[in-house]
């Protein structure tokens, strides 16, 4: 860390020893000005977005101390060089060029992203019209970033019905496959293989097993109802299936940013071109905020404030996120991917030891359903977990509006319950109080609004990992555990004892 760094941190510890950080949320709010400083609306194409993040202790002083900081980390530098296409990714000398693809970045990727944009919307169109015969049913295999984006979007936009039923395959347990063999017609299902590098296990040996089960049942050619979602085409034709059902993306588009490539192909194929473009149009919006504005006003910037804050200054080692609405129940896990894969890294992008915490663990669920389940913690237990709820303030169903009303009245209660806490002469019966939520309140949950929630958080990641200095965009923690999976596959290497005797117990290995 450089001088101006240390001394930027040097301030925001003072500050969190005094004034600012012993002040409690409630009394926070004894400055009438605090929720129109600190809950902000975006409007956004999909409707207003509201970014409450007043219920947290950050104030006017932190705030602009965390700007300082940002400055010092050279945030408006490193941020430029995102969108403009450098190499960002140090360590693996690539550029990470995600928002190319909604069309704001460096102009020959978006260029070309838009062009590959159009191959896809034709093979989807072609598909429509019948060109691969009647589709009814999708198995979409991937794993990580190339299963959780079309996962997510699929659960969260298709309840109101969708031309082609989808269904994503992830996990190498036969269980997984199974589960949708036993869901989908063969004789009228599809297969995308999404996979960046195209050498990934799982979704190699899924997309096997799904072509012996196509041609078990009676499909003549089984790699004819293949299509490929790749950066690496080269590898997908090697494997068989047929360069005009090979959709590429670009290099530079990494793992778990890559939902708005090729990998949306079932959000485009399942509910059309048009609500794929409006997720990118969605998500542009907030690359454009993100790029446009400087300081506490960035929200991105603003929630990793808060989140550096209670990372770094408060030693929160969770951050917890719930939505309050069953279509975003994925919602959760795929931030776990994003968040935990881009910033659980333990060394600077100069190859230095982190000085302290980075990534805190995301987790959560959906409400009410947390609420009777883990809950109690938040409330009465003796960790703090800063909270993000996420709600719309349009119901997803036509029942009784009592649903939603009660949904949403239960959520902000939350919010309420945790900042304000409740006295007793019963300490059992004691709530303290003083725990930190944001509330992210969209107002109709649609593929715009889905695209612009999804780009909040990598900015809100990216911002994260400036404020760090560290490079949110490789991956290499994971490849240990599948080298040594590898090892054990091909048999001749010795292991610890444990390892060993768990792998004769299982009758593995040799
Ligand atoms: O193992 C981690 C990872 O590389 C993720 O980053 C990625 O999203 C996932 O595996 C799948 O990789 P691929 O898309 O290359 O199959």
């Amino acid at each position: 860390m450089n001088d101006a760094v240390n001394a930027a941190w040097d301030d925001l510890r003072a500050l969190a020893g005094g004034t600012s950080g012993t002040r409690t949320l409630s009394e926070l709010f004894a400055d009438p000005g605090r929720l129109e400083a600190f809950a902000t609306r975006l409007d956004l194409p999909g409707g207003p977005i509201l970014f409450d993040w007043s219920k947290t202790h950050l104030d006017t002083p932190l705030a602009a101390a965390f700007t300082r900081l940002a400055d010092a980390c050279g945030f408006a530098e490193r941020r430029r060089a995102l969108f403009a296409g450098e190499p960002v990714n140090l360590t693996e000398g690539r550029a990470a060029e995600h928002t190319a693809q909604r069309g704001v970045g460096n102009d020959a990727t978006v260029e070309e992203a838009a062009a590959l944009h159009e191959r896809m919307h034709m093979l989807v169109e072609a598909i429509h019209q019948g060109a691969l015969g009647e589709v009814r049913h999708l198995i979409h295999i991937g794993i990580g970033g190339s299963a959780l984006g079309p996962a997510l979007a699929i659960d969260a936009l298709s309840r109101d019905g969708a031309v082609v039923d989808v269904h994503v395959v992830s996990n190498i347990d036969g269980c997984a496959l199974e589960q949708a063999f036993a869901a989908c017609d063969p004789a009228t299902t599809l297969i995308a293989m999404a996979s960046k590098t195209f050498t990934t296990i799982e979704t190699l040996t899924n997309a096997t097993s799904a072509l012996a089960w196509l041609r078990e049942n009676g499909v003549a050619d089984p790699y004819g109802r293949v299509v490929a979602l790749t950066a690496a085409p080269d590898r997908a034709v090697e494997w068989g299936i047929d360069e005009t059902r090979v959709l590429p993306f670009q290099e530079s588009v990494g793992g778990r940013y890559s939902l708005w490539s090729s990998i949306g192909f079932p959000v485009a194929l399942a509910l059309g071109w048009d609500e794929f473009a409006a997720m990118l149009d969605g998500a542009a919006a907030i690359d454009r905020h993100f790029l446009d504005t400087d300081g506490a006003d960035n929200l991105c910037l603003r929630a990793a404030f808060a989140d550096q804050y209670y990372t770094r200054l408060r030693g929160c080692q969770t951050r917890a996120v719930f939505a309050y609405d069953e279509r975003l129940a994925l919602f959760p896990s795929y931030l776990q991917q994003l968040e935990m894969e881009s910033n659980g890294k333990r060394v600077t992008t100069a190859g230095q030891t982190v000085d302290g915490p980075t990534a805190a663990i995301t987790w959560g669920g959906v409400g009410t359903d947390a609420q009777h389940a883990v809950f109690q913690l938040l409330h009465q237990g003796t960790v703090l977990v800063p909270v993000d709820f996420i709600a719309a303030i349009q119901p997803g169903d036509a029942l009784d509006p009592a649903h939603h009303r009660i949904l949403l009245s239960n959520c902000f209660a939350q919010g309420a319950a945790l900042m304000a806490g409740k006295g007793s002469d019963d300490p059992a019966r004691a709530y303290p109080g003083d725990r930190p939520s944001a509330t992210i309140l969209v107002d109709d949950l649609d593929a715009a609004t889905l695209g612009a929630l999804i780009a909040f958080h990598e900015h809100r990641t990216f911002a994260n990992a400036v404020l760090l200095g560290i490079n949110p965009f490789d991956q290499f923690g994971v490849e240990l555990g599948k080298a040594i999976a590898n090892q054990i596959e091909q048999g001749g290497v010795r292991f610890d004892p444990s390892t060993e005797a768990l792998l004769a117990a299982a009758g593995i290995g040799d």
